[in-house]
């Protein structure tokens, strides 16, 4: 009856049945993986955004498939770029699947890199697209192992995901490293793909970062962002593709994905006549956004003082903070013991595929107070290891 696609097991782990008895027996919960920007209690200017939807305009439907002019222009004026190279998605996710659907056939493989945020899989494995994994090494800082990376290609592989910066380990890619990418990709005649969203979440500038892939990649490639991240905004769905490298080609991915684009007119037209004016809100949002990240690592790193067995590791930006607890028990263990006793939900690493295994990783956008109550109890309870 069902597609194969589909065949998950959507069984509960032991992490989520414990959530679940812990909300029915009404017991507290200090929830340090919320990262909805809408549930955190953020400073928004909520009568503008509000307006910014409500523009003369925007109960009009006259589409045009790559999104209205007016708002692939506020994008591109973003980044300084021609806005015949935007395309508007209903979110990065949507993006992702968009790209999937342009450059893979079905059993195509995409290479992903791994610790990252597992809903690449997901959304490849819904275009019957394989993910094949590429490490992400660790030594004081992260780095693509570029050697592993080369050696999982195959024939059918058509393209490269980054993450950048990574989710959750905050990395970004440096200009070498997406040079030797390039190097790569243009050997095996492959697309990069760039997921984007945190980009503005730098802690610190480092001129060794690279910017945008799509700008500064010599072969066929995608950045992907949305005001998801950008702006804290994903109920109002609306993302972007920039699309970058030579000439002939990319025109080519272009003339295709209006053509996927126009069987779905997804994005709505009052976000798109709105988009200038939420993209100026969003320089407010995520100021207040950095700043609420910045407090909870601050809090966070204070907390675990009295925790010496627990490391806090460097991160060069994002919205998440990555731990490294004792290998005293499994991920798992430490997430139900978190839960159980103290009551805080954190994610274990292994839903991002840490190599290691003692990994936690809390969203550093939680409410401040109960981000700090929370970091309290982890290091409470880790103080004694
Ligand atoms: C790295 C990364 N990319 C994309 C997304 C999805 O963004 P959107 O809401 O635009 O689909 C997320 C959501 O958490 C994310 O962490």
């Amino acid at each position: 009856m069902f597609s194969r696609r589909t065949g998950w097991d959507l069984a509960p782990n032991r992490l989520t049945l414990l959530l679940e008895e812990r909300r029915r027996s009404g017991a507290p919960i200090l929830d340090l993986t919320e990262s909805n920007p809408t549930a955190v209690w953020l400073d928004v200017p909520g009568d503008e955004i509000r307006a910014a939807i409500s523009l003369p305009g925007s109960l009009l439907y006259a589409p045009d498939p790559m999104g209205l002019p007016s708002a692939r222009a506020a994008v591109a004026a973003r980044y300084g770029i021609d806005p015949g190279r935007i395309v508007l998605t209903a979110s990065t996710s949507e993006a992702y699947s968009w790209l999937f659907k342009l450059l893979c056939d079905p059993g195509d493989e995409v290479l992903a890199p791994t610790p990252s945020y597992p809903l690449c899989e997901y959304l490849a494995m819904l275009e019957s697209v394989v993910v094949r994994p590429y490490p992400l090494g660790w030594d004081g800082s992260w780095h693509i192992e570029l050697g592993a990376l080369e050696a999982a290609i195959r024939p059918t592989t058509r393209a490269v995901l980054v993450v950048h910066p990574n989710n959750p380990t905050g990395a970004f890619l440096k200009r070498e490293e997406l040079r030797a990418l390039d190097a790569i990709c243009a050997r095996h005649d492959l697309a990069i793909v760039s997921d984007e969203v945190f980009h503005e979440y730098g802690l610190a500038d480092d001129d060794r970062r690279a910017g945008m892939v799509a700008l500064e990649s010599g072969v066929l490639s995608f950045s992907m962002s949305g005001l998801s991240k950008q702006a804290g905004l994903p109920q109002l769905k609306c993302g972007w593709i920039v699309v970058g490298g030579p000439e002939e080609v990319r025109s080519k991915a272009l003339e295709r994905l209006e053509m996927i684009a126009d069987t779905y007119l997804s994005v709505a037209t009052p976000v798109q006549v709105g988009l200038a004016r939420l993209l100026e809100l969003a320089d407010s949002i995520r100021a207040s956004i950095r700043s609420r990240l910045a407090k909870n690592r601050a809090s966070l790193s204070r907390a675990l003082s009295a925790a010496p067995s627990v490391q806090l590791l460097d991160s060069e930006g994002g919205w998440y903070a990555v731990l490294r607890v004792p290998a005293i028990r499994s991920e798992e263990e430490w997430a139900l013991e978190l839960l159980g006793s103290q009551g805080v939900l954190v994610q274990p690493g292994y839903f991002f595929d840490f190599a290691t295994g003692g990994i936690l990783v809390l969203s550093l956008l939680c409410r401040e107070d109960v981000f700090t109550d929370g970091a309290l109890r982890i290091a409470r309870s880790a103080s004694g290891l």
